[in-house]
C-alpha cells in the first residue's frame, strides 16, 4: 500500500491524545475478546504502514524502531515485496510442499543454500514461524543422532510450541503451569560481558562459560554421547539483547565436534541481515550444522526455515511435515525480501547500526540510568540500571522510557529484564535513527531527573 498523501516520510506525527478514540475502541473490543496471554506494553493500534513509519487507527505516525518484533526486515509494505505478493497471489495461493512440488519451494531453497554461514550442500525445511523452525531442529537433531539430550542457555528464546518452550529460559512465566514439558533439555550460562565477575578477563571468562558444558554438565548429569544438539542464539534476543562472544561459539563448535553433536544456530531474531551479516554467527566464523530462521525472512509472511548441512537431514518421509509451510506467496515475498536485503539492506544495517552506536556508545559516561550499550548492525541493546557501581538492574526505568518514547511517537520494546532493543527495518535513514535517538536521550534524562509524569492510557 502506499504511503497515505499525509503521511511523512521521515519521523512521527502525534495528532491525537494517545489512545486515540478509534484506538480506544478496538482496545476494548480486544480485551472483551482476544487472549489475555499477550504482552502489550502500549495502546499502539496499527492501521498501515510504510518504511520505517507505521501509522495508527487515529492517524498518528509512529518511527518504528521494533520492526514488529525484528520483523519487517524491508521496512512496511515495501513496493517490491508488496508486488511480489500480489502477483504471487494472483497465480497460485497454496498447493502443500508436503504433498506436492512447485518451483518457489527449490527457488528459496537455492537462495539460503547460497547464503548459507556453513559449506554446502545444504536442504532446506519450511515452517511457518520461528517456533516451528525450532521444533524442526529440535526433532531433527534426534532424529540424526539418535540421541535424547539438549543443551540451550538461560536467557534463550526459541518460541512458545511444547518443544521449543522446553529449549525456552528467558521468564519464568512463559513456563509457569505448562511443566512437564520435553524431557532431556539441560541449561546452562550465556555469556554477558557487562555482568561478568568484577575483573575478570573477558576472553577467559567466555571461554569459561561455554566450558561449564564438559566441566559440569557431561561430568555430572548427560553422557556427552546421548547429547543430540547443542541449540544457541549467537545474538541472545529476547534474553537482553547480548552478542555472544567469538570464542565462546569456537568452545561450542569445538565441543560439538569433540562429541558428535550438532551445533544449531537459532538466528529467527539475529539472521537475515539485522547484524549486518546474513547471520550473526557470520561474526564468529564458526560453522554450524543447522540454521533456525524465521521473523525478518519474508517482511511480514508467515515463513521459517531450518538449512542444514544435507548430511544431516537424513530423516525419510512421513518424519515431518507441515501443511502451510513453504506456503508460496510467502515465499515470494522472502525472495522480493532477500533481493533488498542484498541490496541495500546489509549496507544499510552496517553503516546505521555504526552511526548508532557512535552516537550512543558514550551514554554510559553521560547517562546515569544507563549501564551498558551493545549491538551489531541493526540490533542493539541499551541496559538500564539503577546503579552504576552495583549495576543493579532497573526495569522500571527502561519500562517508563519505553513508555514516554511511544507518547513522543517513537516505538521501541524491551527485552530481558532491563534493556531496551533497537531493532528498526534494515532500511532505516540515519536521519531517523537521529530522532529515534533524540527521542530516546530525552527520555532516559526524564526518567533520570524524575521529572516526568506516567501517560495513564486508562483515562
Ligand atoms: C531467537 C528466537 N527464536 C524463536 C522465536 C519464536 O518465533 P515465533 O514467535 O515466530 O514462533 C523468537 C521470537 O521472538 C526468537 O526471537
Amino acid at each position: 500500500m502506499p504511503p497515505s498523501s499525509a503521511m511523512h516520510v521521515d519521523g512521527p506525527t502525534i495528532r491525537t491524545k494517545l489512545p486515540g478514540p478509534n484506538a480506544r475502541r478496538i482496545i476494548a473490543e480486544d480485551q472483551r475478546l482476544i487472549s489475555p496471554s499477550y504482552t502489550r506494553s502500549y495502546p499502539m493500534v496499527a492501521k498501515r504502514g510504510h518504511g520505517a513509519i507505521v501509522e495508527d487507527v487515529d492517524g498518528n505516525e509512529f518511527l518504528d524502531f521494533s520492526a514488529g518484533i525484528a520483523v519487517t526486515s524491508t521496512g512496511h509494505c515495501h513496493p517490491e515485496v508488496v508486488a511480489a505478493i500480489q502477483k504471487q497471489a494472483a497465480e497460485l495461493l497454496h498447493m502443500s510442499g508436503t504433498d506436492f512440488y512447485y518451483p518457489q519451494l527449490t527457488e528459496l531453497a537455492a537462495r539460503l543454500s547460497k547464503i548459507a554461514p556453513m559449506p554446502g550442500p545444504h536442504r532446506v525445511h519450511y515452517g511457518n514461524s520461528g517456533a516451528e523452525a525450532v521444533e524442526a531442529a529440535l526433532k531433527l537433531a534426534r532424529y540424526h543422532t539418535k540421541r535424547q539430550y539438549v543443551i540451550a542457555f538461560y536467557g534463550a528464546f526459541h518460541g512458545r510450541t511444547m518443544g521449543a518452550l522446553s529449549l525456552t529460559c528467558s521468564k519464568a512465566q512463559q513456563r509457569r503451569r505448562f511443566a512437564p514439558l520435553v524431557p532431556g533439555v539441560v541449561h546452562v550460562p550465556y555469556p554477558n560481558l557487562y555482568r561478568r565477575p568484577a575483573g575478570s578477563d573477558a576472553e577467559q571468562y567466555a571461554r569459561d562459560t561455554a566450558r561449564h558444558i564438559e566441566d559440569w554438565v557431561f561430568r555430572t548429569e548427560v553422557p556427552p554421547e546421548e547429547c543430540a544438539a547443542i541449540v544457541v542464539e549467537p545474538f541472545q534476543g529476547e534474553g537482553g539483547y547480548l552478542p555472544a562472544p567469538t570464542v565462546f561459539l569456537q568452545e561450542l563448535r569445538r565441543i560439538c565436534d569433540k562429541h558428535g553433536i550438532l551445533l544449531v544456530v537459532d538466528e529467527v531474531q539475529s539472521g537475515m541481515g539485522r547484524t549486518g551479516q546474513w547471520w550473526a554467527i557470520e561474526h564468529s566464523g564458526v560453522e554450524p550444522d543447522i540454521v533456525c530462521t524465521a521473523k525478518g525472512i519474508a517482511s511480514g509472511m508467515p515463513l521459517s526455515a531450518i538449512i542444514t548441512r544435507a548430511s544431516v537431514m537424513d530423516w525419510v518421509p512421513g518424519s515431518h511435515a507441515s501443511t502451510f509451510g513453504g506456503n508460496p506467496v510467502a515465499i515470494a515475498a522472502a525472495m522480493a525480501t532477500l533481493d533488498i536485503i542484498e541490496r541495500e539492506g546489509l549496507r544499510n544495517a552496517r553503516e546505521v547500526g555504526e552511526h548508532i552506536m557512535d552516537r550512543i556508545s558514550e551514554w554510559p559516561e553521560r547517562l546515569p540510568l544507563v549501564g551498558d550499550v551493545r549491538g551489531r548492525g541493526l540490533m542493539i541493546g541499551i541496559e538500564f540500571v539503577a546503579d552504576k557501581k552495583t549495576k543493579a538492574p532497573s526495569a522500571e526505568a527502561r519500562d517508563h522510557v519505553v513508555d514516554l518514547a511511544f507518547e513522543r511517537g517513537v516505538l521501541v520494546l524491551g527485552c530481558g529484564p532491563n534493556t531496551l532493543r533497537l531493532s528498526p527495518p534494515l532500511i532505516v535513514t540515519k536521519q531517523q535513527a537521529d530522532i529515534a535517538l533524540d527521542t530516546i536521550e530525552e527520555c532516559i534524562k526524564l526518567v533520570g531527573a524524575g521529572n516526568y509524569k506516567l501517560p495513564n492510557w486508562g483515562e
